[in-house]
């Protein structure tokens, strides 16, 4: 079956970013000169996924303005002759299809998960959460949707991390999955618990913000409580999904940048920098110069 919606939360408050947050969404925060919630639809449409549905929250109106089309900028531009910029402009709008839903409540990510329920309907689909960025040869989603249409069922997207950090993810028990096309990337979940102590972690894989959801996820949604950090959590109904089916977890290929910390923010930025044809050359000779 295809995957042809693409689930983004972005309702949540972006409180580790304040006060640069404090009225402007956390996902319009830019990576050298795309907002970091550009970087996760431009995957999406990569990906071949046709569809975006946005969860979204008060004071996001900035990222549906983003993607619209902005008429009077276009105007100004081809009057000028930018035609570069021009083309630049237009194509943020016209990455994917897009559609809004508001998460009226913060509950969690689970919780914004669910308000998409009725947009997605009987269908599996993906979920990407914007903070993290991945550079990859192939799409992280891709590559996702490949192990998906091999095994029919839940994949969520893992890494391993160090020990100490896991207390920052969800964290998987799995087994490896003997499959000459991904060779020691595929684990079939066995266990998964959200933002686990060092020492109460079942591992130091962790997972990292894309997944792609079978529908009966929306019925163990609306069936789990509050848990870590008195939220709903996606972990939470994956791990009483696990009861009915399996769950796959897959080691992508690709740098994933943490954009939702403020050091991995600035890593992403320096690194996605030092790639771009225009600005690499000079950016590390400046790098260079600096006496560190
Ligand atoms: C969310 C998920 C967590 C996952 C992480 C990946 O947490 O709840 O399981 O490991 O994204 O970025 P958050 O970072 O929103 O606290």
């Amino acid at each position: 079956m295809e995957i042809r919606k693409a689930v983004l939360p972005v309702a949540g408050l972006g409180t580790r970013f304040l006060p640069a947050t404090k009225a402007q969404p956390k996902e319009m925060l830019p990576i050298v000169d795309k907002p970091l919630v550009q970087y996760a639809v431009e995957e999406v449409a990569a990906s071949g996924v046709p569809l975006a549905i946005f969860v979204t929250g008060r004071g996001k109106d900035a990222i549906e303005d983003h993607f619209d089309v902005s008429f009077e900028l276009e105007q100004m531009l081809a009057g000028r002759g930018k035609e570069e910029m021009l083309r630049q402009v237009q194509s943020v709008s016209g990455l994917v299809q897009m559609t809004y839903v508001r998460q009226k409540n913060p509950l969690g990510l689970g919780h914004a998960i669910l308000v998409a329920r009725d947009l997605v309907g009987e269908e599996p689909f993906a979920v990407l959460l914007s903070d993290d960025i991945i550079d990859s040869e192939t799409p992280c989603l891709r590559q996702m949707i490949d192990v998906f249409t091999r095994y029919g069922r839940s994949v969520v997207a893992i890494q391993r991390v160090e020990r100490r950090a896991v207390s920052s993810y969800g964290v998987i028990k799995g087994h490896a999955v003997v499959d000459h096309n991904w060779k020691g990337r595929l684990f079939r979940i066995t266990d998964m618990v959200e933002k686990p102590q060092p020492r109460q972690a079942p591992s130091n894989l962790a997972i990292i913000g894309r997944y792609i959801l079978t529908p009966a996820i929306f019925k163990e949604l609306s069936a789990t409580g509050r848990g870590a950090g008195s939220e709903i959590q996606l972990t939470d109904a994956l791990h009483r999904l696990l009861e009915k089916e399996p769950i796959y977890g897959y080691v992508f290929e690709g740098q994933r940048y943490d954009a939702g910390d403020k050091l991995g923010f600035l890593q992403a930025t320096v690194e996605i920098a030092l790639k771009r044809p225009e600005l690499g050359k000079p950016f590390r000779k400046y790098l260079k110069s600096l006496k560190l």
